[in-house]
Parts: structure tokens; sequence; C-alpha cells
């Protein structure tokens, strides 16, 4: 998506009533999200090693929905496979943002003990929400070390923002990469806010304003 990229008008979808006045614009439109999977995804998973168990670790809580309707595509592609393959859901949380402002550190501040996949021949995905600096990498990179895993291992990323030092982040499927822009909806959150909204919308002043903490 250009930098010069203004948006669709919100008179041309719907969403709930209570963010009315809270949104400047859709972004990504839930339509356009659902329609990104499909090709690449088919790519993604053709890497998967036949007759080791799927383990897909997603980042919360951001990465919910994202996660979930990828769960749903690599469902339906591994029955259409030769083998069929086990698939297990595990979940890290971690947490940088206080307003739309990014915190210097990082952390884990929950998720499930990922000691259980260590020394597991798997195919794993870790499934990233958005990346838009290295500090988040690093903790997939982290993770994928502790894990670890012989086999495969790769990370699906819905959203990669363009910033200055991102720090060369690549992960092995973006979804869309955007510009600088605080953007909400589809699981993204604004303070816990906004997570019920289908579609990837730009909060405007009024909704930063009212849901400030
Ligand atoms: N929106 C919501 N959550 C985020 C963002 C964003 O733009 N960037 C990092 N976490
Ligand atoms: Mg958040």
């Amino acid at each position: 998506i250009k930098d010069d990229f203004a948006g669709y008008s919100l008179d041309l979808f719907s969403y709930p009533e209570h963010y009315f006045e809270d949104l400047a614009c859709v972004y990504i439109p839930h339509g356009v999200i659902m329609d990104s999977f499909c090709e690449k995804i088919v790519t993604l998973h053709k890497k998967v090693i036949s007759g080791h168990d799927i383990v897909v670790l997603c980042v919360l809580k951001g990465g919910y929905k994202f996660c979930a309707d990828l769960v749903e595509f690599i469902k339906v592609l591994s029955r259409s496979s030769d083998k069929s393959l086990l698939m297990r859901v595990n979940f890290i949380r971690l947490k940088s943002y206080c307003n739309d402002q990014s915190t210097e550190d990082i952390q884990i501040i929950g998720g499930d003990d990922l000691t259980v996949l260590t020394g597991k021949k798997l195919n794993s995905y870790l499934v990233e929400y958005i990346i838009e600096k290295s500090g988040y990498f690093q903790i997939a990179k982290h993770l994928r070390l502790k894990q670890s895993l012989p086999y495969m291992v790769r990370i699906p990323c819905l959203l990669v923002k363009r910033v200055p030092n991102e720090g060369g982040c690549r992960p092995d499927y973006v979804g869309f990469e955007i510009p600088n822009h605080f953007i909400v909806g589809y699981a993204l959150d604004y303070n816990e806010h906004f997570r019920d909204l289908n579609h990837i919308c730009v909060i405007s002043e009024v909704g930063k304003e009212k849901y400030k903490v």
C-alpha cells in the first residue's frame, strides 16, 4: 500500500455504530484481507514437511483474528494433501503499546509454556500480526532458537509497517506492507478498543482522544 493512499470512505462499509465518530477511513476492507490469504498461504504451506505435525504459535492479542483465519486455511489445505497432519495452536502474549506510541521495551507478558515443543519434529508457524521494528522480529528469532526446531519454521505476518530503522525484518509471508499509520480493527487495538471491528481502519483524532488512557 503506497504512502499516498488515503483509504476508503467510511460510507461504503458497515461497521459498529459505537465507532461512528472514531474512525478516519477504512484502510484495508475485511474482504481484501480474506482475499490476500489464498495464493500466498498456499505457497507458504507447500513448505510443510510431510509426516510432521504442525504447531501454530499465535502472537496475542492482536494476532488472534489473523491466526484463526490462517488456521482455517491451513485446515483446508491439509485436507487436500497426501497425509493428514495433526495441528496444535499455542499462544504467546507480547505488549509494547500505550495509546498510539510504542514503548521501548517489548515484554512477553504471558502465554503457553513452549518448552513442551523443544526437540519435537514439527512444522511450525509463528503468526505475527504486525512487524514495524526489529524488536518483534528479535523475539521471533529468539523463540525460533529457543525451540531449536530442526524442521520447518515459517513466520507469516499480516502487516509490515514501513518505519525508519525497521532493521530489515522480513517475515516469510507478508499480507500487506503499509505506511507508518496507526491502524485498528481485525483484532488490532488502541488501548484495548476496536478489536470488534472487521475492517482495518485508521483511527480519527476524536477516537484517539475518546479512548486515551
Ligand atoms: N495498531 C495497533 N496495534 C499496533 C500497531 C498499530 O498500528 N502497531 C503495533 N501494534
Ligand atoms: Mg495492542
